[in-house]
């Protein structure tokens, strides 16, 4: 009985730390130097001595993305790739742009939750719960509105008005990584076969090749 529960208290105590988001910094800070040609799980921390007040910093999320483009928005990333600074502390932002009735199409973040609010415009948000249920929950939000998409669930965002919009978001990874739905899907390099997605997503083979052609 009592080793059953000792295993039974490491159980728990491996599943808290399985459930952890990004790793804990185990220093103040632990600002990332690039590496070429050996890979851990997160970066190599530049030395102490050498970090700077601008390893901390980015410019520019006050500047609008181009949002020409088929979706009609345009998503400006802050991750460690873009702030050195960030290694380690399991959080990283976003400034989100959309054109008239533009959208973030369905996506996911495979490592982060996602929370934004709205700094411009009227949004449409949602997202969508695993299986079975595969629920839509959606809102309309307003400038000042906040919302919080679940680690790894599909969603969304839509600009419901006649000007732009724009959105912050902060993220709970330094990497949180984006997997756009159509475009893993049906723009996978090389191609996922067709007769595969025909019967995955139940169409024809032409429907698939034809969305296959736009990404
Ligand atoms: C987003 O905007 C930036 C800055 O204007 C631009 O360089 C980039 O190509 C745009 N991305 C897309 C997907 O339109």
């Amino acid at each position: 009985m009592a080793s059953r529960l000792c295993l039974f208290s490491l159980l728990i105590a491996s599943c808290s730390l399985a459930m952890a988001s990004d790793p804990s910094p185990l220093q103040d800070f632990c600002v990332a130097a690039p590496n070429p040609r050996v890979f851990v799980n997160g970066e190599f921390c530049k030395d102490p001595k050498l970090v700077q007040a601008d390893d901390f910093f980015f410019r520019g999320l006050h500047l609008m993305g181009d949002t020409s483009n088929a979706v009609g928005s345009n998503v400006t990333v802050v991750t460690v790739a873009e702030l050195p600074g960030l290694n380690t502390f399991g959080i990283s932002m976003a400034r989100i742009d959309f054109a008239p009735w533009g959208i973030n199409p369905p996506h996911t973040h495979p490592r982060a939750t996602e929370i934004l609010t709205v700094l411009e415009g009227n949004i449409e948000v949602g997202f969508v719960t695993s299986n079975p249920e595969n629920r839509l929950i959606t809102k309309g939000l307003q400038k000042g509105d906040v919302f919080v998409f679940p680690q790894g669930l599909i969603h969304f965002q839509r600009n419901v008005g006649n000007g732009y919009a724009v959105a912050i978001a902060a993220l709970s990874s330094q990497n949180p990584g984006a997997i756009t739905i159509a475009n893993a899907v049906f723009g996978s390099n090389p191609d996922i076969a067709r007769d595969i997605l025909a019967k995955a997503f139940q169409v024809d083979k032409n429907v698939v090749y034809q969305i296959q052609s736009k990404f």
